[in-house]
């Protein structure tokens, strides 16, 4: 068992993680600077393992916080979720993204260097891919365009973090490539909880079903899919949490670097998941079609053989689950966490 350093721990797919870690019986320490995240999330952690966490409320962009915790604690290794994810907003403040995401890991590889703790996951994300690859998604594909500052800094701390493999045979590095982490964790104690308006369809679905909002807007019928909305590769997150259970065992007994893509392999569309969610919550759930979005692109979903091959990892509930999840947790959290 490991002690592992979780950045981001507060956040959606961090918070489900550390509740399998500690399920696992790893020790975990948490830092988050609640930027996108609620303290709650800690205590619902906390709710569900029956244990206390060990929890520093930092930014990663501090040296002498994380000088701190690598002092306090003998950290095995590092999961890092810690980062801003939204595609619209990174459009409008690229500075800041890049200077949170790319500086926050730099930061974070140069407390870890000099405390000799040299395992990392890294919460990459399939926009790497960018729009030239076709699907499915292979791991061995070129990754060196996006469409947006968001997706620039996955791809650059990609290469910062294989650059470091490359100077140093010691370290150990396991890049996931999610696709589109929704769902739940089962008590409906932790779940996705954006702030304000939802960019993303899933968080956007749940809140029409519960009466927040009062319909969902699809963005475009027009795609080359099979009803004309886009697909993409919904992952339980769950599924997705239990992942990196998989990546951490593997980075603890193993070197080098390995792009590892986590996703269920299935594309479903946007009126696929409507109509899940409308079967999960007994309601219809009134849509209106719109214009395309720019930047989307009609089809995302993942080859999944590697995972199987290294991990021996495979997702394993479908899209009903993901809704009935994402479900139960919006009627027990109507206004989020
Ligand atoms: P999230 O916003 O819920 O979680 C990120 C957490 O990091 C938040 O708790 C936030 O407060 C914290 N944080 C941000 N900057 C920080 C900083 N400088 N110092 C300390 N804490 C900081 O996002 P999520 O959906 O849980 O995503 C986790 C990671 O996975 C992110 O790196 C994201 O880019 C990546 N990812 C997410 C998705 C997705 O669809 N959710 C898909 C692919 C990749
Ligand atoms: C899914 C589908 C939309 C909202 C994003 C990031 C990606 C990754 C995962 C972090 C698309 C459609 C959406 C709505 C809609 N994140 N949609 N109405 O764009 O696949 O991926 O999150 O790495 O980088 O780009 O996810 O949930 O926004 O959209 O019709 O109100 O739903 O057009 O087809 P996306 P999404």
């Amino acid at each position: 068992m490991a002690n592992v350093l979780v950045t981001g721990g507060a956040g959606f797919i961090g918070s489900h993680t550390c509740v399998e870690l500690i399920a696992a019986g790893h020790d975990i320490i948490v830092v988050d600077n609640f930027s996108n995240s609620k303290r709650e999330a800690l205590l619902r952690i906390e709710e569900i393992s029956g244990k206390k966490l060990k929890f520093v409320e930092a930014d990663i962009l501090d040296q002498y916080a994380l000088k701190m915790i690598f002092d306090k604690y003998r950290i095995d290794a590092v999961i890092h979720f810690a980062g801003l994810k939204a595609v619209g907003e990174s459009v409008h403040m690229p500075v800041e993204y890049y200077h949170n995401n790319i500086t926050g890991t730099l930061m974070l590889i140069k407390a870890m260097r000099a405390h000799n703790c040299k395992k990392i996951v890294f919460s990459s994300s399939a926009t790497v891919y960018g729009v030239d690859n076709p699907v499915p998604y292979v791991e061995t594909m070129p990754t060196h365009t996006s469409t947006n500052p968001y997706g620039y800094t996955k791809v650059m701390i990609e290469q910062i973090l294989r650059d470091v493999a490359v100077s140093d045979p010691e370290w150990s590095i396991v890049l996931l490539r999610y696709f589109n982490p929704i769902g739940a964790h089962k008590s409906g104690l932790l779940g996705e909880d954006p702030n304000g308006i939802p960019n993303n369809l899933f968080p956007y679905i749940q809140q029409v079903a519960i009466g927040k909002r009062d319909y969902l807007g699809v963005f475009g019928n027009d795609y080359d899919t099979h009803d004309g909305t886009g697909v993409r590769d919904y992952i339980h997150v769950m599924d997705l949490a239990r992942g990196h259970l998989c990546a951490l065992d593997y980075a603890l007994s193993n070197t080098g670097v390995e792009a590892v893509n986590l996703g269920t392999g299935k594309g479903s569309s946007v009126l696929d998941v409507l109509h899940a969610f409308e079967k999960a919550c007994g309601r219809k759930i009134p849509y209106k079609i719109m214009p395309r979005r720019a930047g989307d692109i009609a089809r995302c979903y993942a080859n999944t053989d590697k995972a199987k091959e290294l991990f021996g990892w495979q997702a394993r509930y479908g899209i009903e689950e993901m809704c009935a999840d994402g479900w139960n947790f919006i009627q027990k959290n109507p206004n989020g966490l």
